[in-house]
């Protein structure tokens, strides 16, 4: 499998511009989110061919990653003249880049397409690697392709329309490359200051994180074995962001619990699988804290009680990164010493949950 080019470009346009040149094809599709329409489209609309480009725009936000929005997608590129020749650019966060992937992975059995992510998380994650895909029957990610974009552009100007919590949310999955890398980069990573962003050491640092993912997606696109690394935090984390989910339609929630961006969850995933690290693969005790006081700086914390628990095991029990109904969690035994498919018994995970829940 081909892995994408990715391009960090401090000018996007010209960088769009020789991408487009290079590529041909008959007909382009620009797919957009309401918000990147707005916010992120201006930048880049007098480049050659965006400007006669068929726009697609579709709702923000995950509850707009279903098949209703991908028929849509299919409807308006078949109308719009689409060919097995044609190109899609994807311009907009992960939801955009991740669906946008999948309409152009299954148009005409598969055209190429371009992503230009315009949140941190999806310049660090979602728009590199190649998995694409929606929601369904109420599971995230749950129909999908590996289909690896052409080519992936980040500008780091687009970090500069994103409010505090779109920056936490990304900054998780770095703080989990931090991890699955180096103690220098994770020592980089665990001083920034989420707060007072120095978005010049930000870009820096995004340089440095896609680069961790894509040498681990180049090793393993299809994630049959060292790409689950990169899951570290997540099966704690995806249960976490399900459970917090089912409170979106209770407004009267006296808990304080509503739906979190996805970084959150990981943030808080992190913590849990760093601390059953700890318990069963050596990790050392000391990060572990180190990392857990900065996620409830940032981050603060989900505020679980243990009847919470059984719903929780559940939710890790269906997560698609298990096999056989055994949780399949990555874990570390030090920085950058990674331990894929470890499972744990309910009594570790209910440990590790008391851990979050008194600790955090
Ligand atoms: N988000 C994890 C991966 O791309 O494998």
């Amino acid at each position: 499998m081909e892995v994408e080019k990715v391009i960090i470009s401090n000018d996007v346009c010209t960088t769009l511009n020789n991408v487009l040149k290079e590529l041909k094809y008959d007909r382009l599709f620009l797919l957009m989110d309401e918000t990147t329409n707005k916010v992120c489209m201006p930048v880049i609309e007098n480049v050659d061919g965006i400007s006669s480009a068929v726009r697609i725009v579709i709702g923000a936000t995950d509850t707009h990653k279903t098949l209703d929005t991908l028929a849509t997608v299919w409807t308006q590129m078949g109308k719009g003249g689409g060919t097995r020749h044609s190109l899609m650019v994807n311009l907009g966060g992960g939801m955009v880049t991740d669906l946008g992937g999948f309409a152009a992975s299954t148009f005409k059995r598969g055209i190429p397409f371009v992503n230009i992510p315009t949140t941190l998380l999806s310049m660090v994650d979602a728009s590199v690697g190649g998995k694409t895909g929606i929601n369904f029957n109420g599971l995230k990610n749950e129909i999908g392709v590996f289909r690896q974009p052409e080519t992936v552009i980040i500008d780091t100007q687009f970090l500069r329309t994103l409010d505090y919590q779109n920056i936490c949310s990304g900054y998780a999955e770095m703080l989990k490359h931090g991890l699955i890398s180096d103690a220098k980069t994770f020592a980089e990573l665990i001083n920034f200051n989420l707060e007072n962003v120095d978005y010049v050491h930000l870009a820096d640092m995004v340089g440095s994180s896609v680069a961790v993912k894509e040498r681990v997606v180049d090793e393993d696109p299809l994630e049959r074995g060292i790409r689950k690394a990169l899951n570290l935090g997540h099966t704690v984390g995806h249960a976490f962001e399900s459970f917090a989910l089912q409170f979106e339609d209770k407004p009267d929630n006296k808990r304080g619990i509503h739906p979190v961006l996805h970084g959150y969850a990981v943030a808080w995933g992190l913590v849990c699988e760093l601390y059953l690290s700890c318990v069963k693969t050596g990790f050392p005790v000391d990060t572990m804290r180190q990392t857990a006081q900065f996620v409830k700086d940032w981050y603060g914390t989900l505020p679980i009680t243990c009847d919470d628990y059984p719903i929780l095991l559940e939710l890790m029990t269906h997560d698609k990164k298990n096999t056989a109904g055994t949780i399949n969690f990555t874990l570390l035994g030090g920085i950058g010493d990674i331990r894929i498919n470890q499972t744990a018994k309910k009594e570790e995970i209910y440990e590790m949950l008391d851990f979050f829940r008194e600790g955090l």
